[in-house]
């Protein structure tokens, strides 16, 4: 559901936050490790002050961008999760990888929406080639998570096709499915969420991320806070009981989505009232 530019600009934003007075973050830490106890929740960004704002909860464990960032800007304590979007971003890929995980990444998310023309748009068989040729050599060093799917159900995209790919990308190392989700209510959300956590564990698979969830309603922004608050507490209590899903982030840590004007809105308080 991320355009390019959004994708392009994640960059220079990230390069920005590193003018904040390295006592500020010194500040945020000792107020975070007193707070946090969440290990699974996360905040998928564009730009990381929205995430600086966001883990002032102290409920944020780790952030993604879509991309691969060497030098992110997160507040410390937050795990940044390198991903590597498709084809177009596969030139950079290897010299900055190694990097980051020294940084401090344990893991690494594979290619976006593989399964959709708009996206990453990639056959299973082309997908496990590349991955295996991109991001299996790193298995020593970092867990591996799949390519992230869409919840489409329609034959060829989503579950589906991750079916598909396992078969091609059975020594690829991959330790967990990366699985994306847009409906219209959180039952629907419960309901694709446990055929995730089902397909996982039919390939041995220790972990299921949900990596974009969001109603219908709000792909381009929250439409209504109050409706959204609602399904977010309700999503974000049921994702915390489920013990095959390690790690969400909903869609998405920004003004508009989680914020407004740079501050946590309703929906962004409802997304960091609990912690497990
Ligand atoms: C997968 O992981 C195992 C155990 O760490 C390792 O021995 C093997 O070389 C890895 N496979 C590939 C293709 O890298």
């Amino acid at each position: 559901m991320v355009s390019f530019t959004s994708i392009l600009t994640a960059g220079l934003l990230a390069t920005t936050a590193l003018a904040v007075p390295h006592n500020m973050h010194m500040h945020r830490d000792l107020h975070k490790m007193q707070k946090r106890t969440s290990t699974k929740r996360g905040a998928a960004y564009n730009d990381v002050s929205t995430v600086t704002t966001l883990a002032e909860t102290g409920t944020i464990s780790w952030a993604y961008n879509w991309v691969f960032t060497t030098d992110t800007g997160l507040p410390s304590g937050v795990e940044y999760v390198p991903m590597l979007w498709g084809t177009s971003f596969f030139s950079g890929w290897l010299s900055a990888i190694e990097t980051i995980l020294s940084s401090g990444s344990d893991y690494i998310m594979g290619f976006n929406e593989p399964d959709m023309a708009s996206q990453a748009d990639m056959t299973p068989s082309e997908a496990a080639g590349y991955y295996m040729q991109y991001i299996t050599p790193f298995s020593g060093s970092a867990k591996l998570i799949s390519p992230a799917v869409t919840s489409s159900s329609t034959d060829g995209q989503g579950l589906s096709w991750f079916e598909e790919f396992m078969t091609d990308c059975s020594s690829c190392n991959i330790t967990g499915l990366a699985v994306h989700w847009y409906g219209d209510s959180v039952d629907d959300l419960k309901t694709f969420v446990e055929d995730a956590v089902s397909t996982a564990s039919n390939y041995g698979l220790e972990e299921v991320w949900v990596t974009e969830f969001a109603l219908n309603a709000d792909i381009s922004g929250v439409a209504d806070q109050s409706t959204t608050a609602e399904f977010v507490t309700e999503a974000v209590a049921w994702l915390d009981a489920q013990s095959g899903v390690t790690r969400y982030s909903y869609f998405m840590c920004a003004d508009n989505y989680l914020l407004t004007d740079g501050a946590l809105n309703s929906v962004g308080s409802a997304y960091t009232s609990t912690s497990i």
